[in-house]
């Protein structure tokens, strides 16, 4: 019988022994679940002694950088932001290759993390999110949460950094998502936060289709936060897997008021899976979709036509890159 309360105890009780009185402890947050209810644990069981590094982008989406360091230190979490946006943007800059762009930011990650970490002393210990199946596939020898290795090298915030100086902290190793997700309710994080949908570490920079640009990124940003707040907003949020926004390249001729418009198409994706190797679109009310394509094209003026994408992973991923 799972018991979480009882759970969240041991768990508490398994980093101190690990970590003994004096070890420090370095984590990299994402502002996912994972990695927020292992600060909160962390916090709980070493107090101060846990450090959360949170690097910044600029790939987040809307309020989401400031949404994540409340969220945390309110519950007592010692959270060090790294702007680190003009590094990731000035790398990515002239680059469209999905793979090429991943990798980018996979580097630059590690970059800025331990460009960081170097300032803030030395830390024995560095806590991992790794969850039970992450632990089957990485045995298995694919590293991959889509199951699909050789279809994009999946670069993810909790991977930092591959160095051997470290003792690792996983205390999640035997528990599925789920179980996080009560843990999370147990230790008080906000829903919004532990109920999101999963978001990609490269973040927004894979919803920009072709070059990431600090202007498309705003563009994305705001159609985002429109699908997402809508989709909140509907009651339909906890119903999808995933939901998201893309920006594509493709301009197109549209008319607002008496002038003819040349402008960008948006395309807003919404899935339903248990695993996510394979998904199917999900059936939003058409009535929903009329409204956000509304708000989205009075709201957002770089945008003139939005889309729906009615595809099913396989054929198509559920990132459009
Ligand atoms: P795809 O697009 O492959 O995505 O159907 C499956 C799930 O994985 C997420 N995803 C990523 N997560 N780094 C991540 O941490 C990545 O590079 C990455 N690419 C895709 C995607 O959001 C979906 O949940």
């Amino acid at each position: 019988d799972w018991n979480a309360e009882h759970i969240v105890e041991e768990l508490i009780e398994n980093v101190r022994a690990q970590v003994g009185e004096q070890g420090r402890v370095l984590l990299g947050i994402s502002g996912g679940v994972d990695s927020s209810t292992l600060a909160l644990l962390l916090a709980r069981a070493v107090g101060e002694r846990l450090t959360a590094v949170f690097i910044d982008h600029g790939l987040l989406r809307l309020g989401e950088r400031a949404e994540v360091e409340q969220a945390l230190r309110g519950a007592g979490v010692n959270v060090v932001t790294v702007d680190a946006q003009d590094a990731f943007l000035g790398a990515l800059a002239g680059v469209s290759d999905p793979e090429q762009k991943r990798k980018i930011i996979g580097r630059e990650f590690i970059r800025a993390f331990e460009r960081e970490t170097a300032k803030l002393g030395d830390f024995e210990f560095l806590a991992q999110g790794t969850l039970y199946p992450d632990v089957i596939e990485s045995a298995g020898g694919h590293g991959d949460k889509s199951g699909a290795a050789n279809i994009k090298s999946h670069h993810n915030v909790g991977g930092l950094p591959d160095d051997v100086q470290f003792k690792l902290v996983e205390p999640f190793r035997t528990l599925f998502k789920d179980e996080v997700r009560e843990i999370a309710r147990l230790l008080g994080l906000p829903d919004h936060i532990r109920m999101r949908h999963p978001f990609p570490g490269p973040g927004l920079a894979i919803r920009c289709l072709g070059e990431v640009t600090e202007a498309k990124l705003d563009i994305l940003r705001r159609v985002d936060d429109v699908f997402i707040s809508g989709l909140r907003e509907f009651g339909l949020y906890d119903g999808c897997s995933q939901a998201l926004a893309v920006l594509t390249p493709i301009q197109s001729v549209g008319v607002m008021g008496d002038e003819r418009t040349y402008s960008y198409t948006a395309a807003l994706r919404a899935v339903t899976t248990d695993d996510f190797m394979t998904a199917e679109w999900a059936r939003l009310p058409y009535e929903f979709l009329a409204t956000m394509s509304n708000r989205i094209v009075n709201q957002v003026h770089e945008i003139n036509r939005v889309v729906y994408d009615i595809t099913g992973k396989p054929p198509a991923t559920i990132e459009w890159e």
